[in-house]
């Protein structure tokens, strides 16, 4: 394992940026009570800046869990915007339900059950696509997506360093292979300008440069 941040690093960058939403701190007490894997809050508020940024229309999030990077998008989304939650998880999609439903942040979300990839093709003009589902199927959530991105659309996918094992490690394991090869297909292909942002476990940034 080759640590993407420094701990001391991530430490520093925690102290900085205190939080105090009561749906993140709870979420975040979740994800460690359950183990459910969750971004860093980092990455989080890396999401926030993106939105804040591009101020999309539809993001469109492909493994959504139980909705903690889901928020991040919802909370720096102001008057506009809407996100579009997945997951396979029925009792995951009603928790961020309940928790957006709080935060008043419901009208600006749509919490869908089953399939991220057949969900994610019904929706066209997509401005912003997160990727965060099962690793191996990184290359073909983009193949599969790539005809509904919107110009000039942003794509972002966690976990693009996965531990160092993109380096060192990954050698005959499925995660790491496919990871590899979705980065490459990202940072060669034509219609993409793309880097990895060494935040969390590293976070894929793409900017569709081309229609
Ligand atoms: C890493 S977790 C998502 C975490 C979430 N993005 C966050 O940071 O709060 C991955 C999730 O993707 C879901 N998942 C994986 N493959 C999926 C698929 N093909 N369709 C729907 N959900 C999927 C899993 O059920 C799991 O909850």
């Amino acid at each position: 394992m080759i640590p993407v941040t420094d701990p001391r690093i991530e430490a520093y960058m925690l102290e900085l940026t205190p939080e105090s939403d009561p749906a993140i701190l709870e979420m975040e007490k979740k994800a460690r009570e359950t183990g459910v894997p969750i971004v860093s809050r980092p990455v989080g508020r890396f999401l926030s800046l993106m939105t804040y940024l591009k101020q999309p229309n539809l993001v469109v999030e492909l493994g959504s869990g139980f909705g903690y990077s889901a928020y991040w998008f919802a909370r720096a989304m102001r008057d506009r915007g809407k996100i579009v939650l997945t997951d396979y998880s029925e009792r995951y999609m009603e928790y961020a339900r309940r928790v957006f439903d709080e935060a008043g942040l419901s009208c600006r979300a749509e919490f869908r059950v089953g399939d991220a990839l057949q969900i994610g093709r019904e929706y066209g003009t997509i401005d912003l696509l997160f990727i965060d589902l099962d690793k191996y199927l990184y290359p073909e959530a983009i193949r599969v997506m790539l005809p509904n991105l919107a110009k000039n659309a942003v794509v972002i996918a966690d976990n693009a360093l996965w531990r160092g094992a993109v380096v060192e490690g990954g050698e005959g394991k499925k995660d790491a292979a496919a990871i590899r090869e979705f980065n490459e297909f990202m940072c060669g292909h034509e219609d993409f300008f793309a880097t990895i942002v060494p935040v969390g476990d590293g976070v894929l940034l793409a900017s569709k440069i081309s229609p």
